[in-house]
């Protein structure tokens, strides 16, 4: 089944967060097979979560969380909080992150541990940089997150993993990467998770992620490694979103 996780990032206003939760809802009684997650702000985890709680294929995330259980960190949210609010998975990772919070990958690694240790399912988010693809230097950069990630987790735990491959470059650009730039990296994802985990990778969902649009879509998604995508900008407007899906 494909999934398609949307990233409210640090957007919308209650009221906004709700109207487009009740919107997307409302859509998803004409989707079939597939599954959809919201990823939304700390405050929003409890209402959107009520409102979806019924909805078949219908889940709710978190956009990160501490790497610690709990204690003295005053203004962090810990996996377990995530978890008794009802979310299922948590974007760990996120290029926005790891360049403006400074996160490295070996917090990223315990993050994920700990997020699985309370019951989340990590969406694990990693890509080159500009520079590094101007380089040449995608390949090496993705396999180095990778090797330092998911690589590094057990085979029970991978098996909670989600990845989402997002060109740093095609984030919020609207420079979006071909189907044919994000099906090779996609091929290249499979086989460094493939080195570590053998025939378990083929069952890891690879999304990707970076300036989706209800227009390239359905061209994405009907590679044979993409098995779905991360949307943020497209996620806050729920007649695009839906469109994506869909598609
Ligand atoms: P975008 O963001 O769709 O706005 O490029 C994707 C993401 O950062 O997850």
């Amino acid at each position: 089944m494909k999934i398609v996780a949307a990233n409210w990032k640090m957007n919308l206003t209650r009221s906004e967060g709700l109207a487009l939760t009740d919107a997307i809802v409302k859509g998803m009684s004409s989707v079939k097979d597939v599954k959809v997650i919201l990823a939304v702000p700390y405050p929003f985890l409890a209402e959107v979560g009520e409102r979806i709680k019924d909805v078949r294929n219908l889940h709710l995330a978190a956009q990160n969380c501490h790497h610690e259980e709990s204690g003295a960190f005053t203004g962090e949210v810990s996996a377990k909080m995530l978890r008794s609010f009802g979310a299922e998975y948590v974007i760990l990772g996120h290029s926005e992150r790891r360049v403006q919070f400074v996160e490295k990958c070996r917090t990223i690694r315990v993050k994920m541990e700990v997020a699985i240790a309370n019951g989340l399912s990590p969406i694990f988010c990693f890509g080159e940089s500009e520079e590094q693809r101007m380089k040449g230097n995608h390949w090496k950069a993705v396999k180095g997150q990778l090797s330092l990630g998911p690589n590094m987790l057990t085979e029970d735990e991978v098996r909670k993993v989600i990845v989402a491959y997002e060109p740093v470059w095609a984030i919020g650009s609207g420079l979006t990467a071909t189907a044919d730039q994000a099906e090779e990296m996609h091929k290249h994802v499979r086989s460094v998770l493939y080195s570590r985990f053998r025939e378990l990778a083929n069952e890891i969902p690879i999304l990707y992620g970076g300036s989706v649009k209800p227009s390239n879509a359905a061209e994405l998604f009907s590679q044979p490694d993409i098995n779905g995508g991360l949307i943020g900008g497209a996620s806050l407007v729920a007649e695009d979103f839906l469109a994506i899906v869909k598609a």
